[in-house]
């Protein structure tokens, strides 16, 4: 068994500014549907939620790094991150093929400028 962790930080300006200037190029590029869809029917932290999400695939690909051969530009919307009924966001990374996944978690966090998450993988 062996355990992997990942943690990331972001200005929540910085992915504000990328989808207003790039807009769906940005956005496809970076989200799922699914994900978009979360992001947009918030009321008032909309660009939080897109910096938490770009943050977690941040601190995933450097816990699963070692595991895929491919580039982080190329995994990002092939990581989602979905929110369980309760509230609590997990990972989904079918889309990735990782072999021997015993278990994963992810925290996210995000105030006024800042969003952060944290993400722990535990393979067999
Ligand atoms: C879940 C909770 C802890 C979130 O904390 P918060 O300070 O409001 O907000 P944060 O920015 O730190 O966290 C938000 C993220 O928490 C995550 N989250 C939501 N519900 C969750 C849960 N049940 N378990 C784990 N994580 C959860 C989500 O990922 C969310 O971000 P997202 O919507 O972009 O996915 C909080 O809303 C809550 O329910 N607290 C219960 C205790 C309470 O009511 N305390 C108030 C005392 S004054």
């Amino acid at each position: 068994m062996k355990i992997r962790t990942g943690i990331d930080i972001i200005e929540v300006d910085r992915i504000q500014e990328a989808i207003e200037n790039l807009g769906e190029r940005f956005l496809n590029k970076v989200y799922t549907k699914s994900e978009i869809n979360y992001c947009n029917n918030t009321k008032n932290m909309k660009y939080q939620h897109y910096a938490a999400r770009f943050a977690a695939k941040e601190a995933i690909f450097k816990a699963i790094s070692n595991e895929i051969a491919l580039n982080e530009g190329d995994i990002l919307n092939k990581i989602e991150i979905i929110n369980r009924q309760d509230g609590k966001p997990m990972a989904n990374l079918e889309a990735l093929q990782i072999k021997n996944i015993e278990s994963m978690d992810l925290s996210l966090s995000h105030i006024k400028k800042y969003a952060v998450a944290s993400f722990s993988i535990l393979f067999k």
